[in-house]
């Protein structure tokens, strides 16, 4: 008698398990503003997708809720592949969904620790960064990678900041050096409604001295586990507890919204984490709404 039941946990611990690594949510941020930008501008946030086929369909699923949403733009906020040595994993699952994604919107593009591994070291992973580059950029989605583009139509400029590598260093301690944004991206333009693109959330203070509105990040996948009332337990860095696991966060002037991500990669567990988009919308009423999946 005693098997049948540790069997019957045991089932009920793996459908529980399965049931919440699986799907995703729909997390909605309306933002106020001052700055002058005409009407509500929607937008949707995908970080972490992690060559991830996330409806078990080719991300037709995905795409189709991406349609729904009918944002304004897409931004990809980092990682959307995994970093690989051997040459046959050639990202097909993001190739194709970059396709799609860039079919169907504007999209923007700032990168995070996996796309940066390729370029810093091309003796490991020799040509995959200028080859997986070239294919995004051939499909007019724009970089941007230490850049920026300003949409004058919605008074609107996004900028993709390029954390170096030895940032993301496990165990690391301390912030990124001073004026290093400054330094790659240029000042701001106070006037315009500035988006900043950087993938790890834990440089809040030096996103807010460079004087961002709007921070998008991911990276932390949520903290994989999230007890809930304390929040997400490990980061990649395997910071215990990181401060910024997800959500949203304001300091000053500057609200920084941190994706759970989309994907996974190495170990597919979540619990009481599921995998998120994010739609952002500039110029309601602060506040989260969650819809479930
Ligand atoms: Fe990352």
């Amino acid at each position: 008698m005693t098997y049948v039941w540790i069997f019957a946990v045991v089932v009920l611990l793996i459908v529980f398990v399965y049931r919440q690594s699986s799907g995703y949510n729909i997390v909605e941020y309306e933002l106020t503003t001052s700055k002058d930008i005409p009407g509500p501008i929607r937008f949707v946030m995908l970080s972490d997708l992690h060559d991830t086929d996330v409806t078990h369909d080719d991300n037709k699923g995905l795409i189709e809720a991406l349609e729904a949403l009918s944002p304004d733009f897409v931004i990809l906020a980092g990682d959307v592949i995994t970093s690989y040595v051997n040459p046959s994993r050639d990202h097909h699952v993001s190739r194709d969904f970059l396709s799609s994604l860039a079919s169907r919107f504007e999209v923007y593009y700032g990168y995070g620790n996996h796309e940066e591994r390729y370029r810093k070291d091309d003796e490991e992973y020799p040509g995959r960064f200028a080859e997986f580059e070239s294919f995004v950029k051939g499909l007019g989605i724009h970089v941007l990678s230490d850049d920026h583009i300003h949409l004058s139509d919605k008074n609107i400029s996004i900028y993709g900041f390029d954390i170096p590598l030895e940032y993301y260093k496990r165990f690391r301690r301390g912030g990124i050096a001073g004026g290093m944004i400054t330094d790659k991206l240029g000042a701001l333009l106070p006037e315009r409604y500035n988006i900043l693109i950087a993938h790890d959330p834990d440089f809040f203070d030096e996103y807010v001295s460079y004087g961002a509105d709007l921070v998008l990040s991911g990276h932390l996948h949520g903290g994989m586990i999230v007890l809930p009332g304390i929040g997400g337990i490990i980061s990649p860095q395997l910071q215990l507890f990181p401060k910024y696991d997800f959500g949203v966060f304001c300091k000053e002037d500057t609200t920084m919204i941190v994706s759970r991500g989309i994907g996974w990669h190495s170990i597919p567990l979540r619990i009481f984490n599921k995998a998120e988009i994010v739609t952002v919308t500039i110029g309601g009423q602060t506040e989260k709404k969650q819809e479930g999946i």
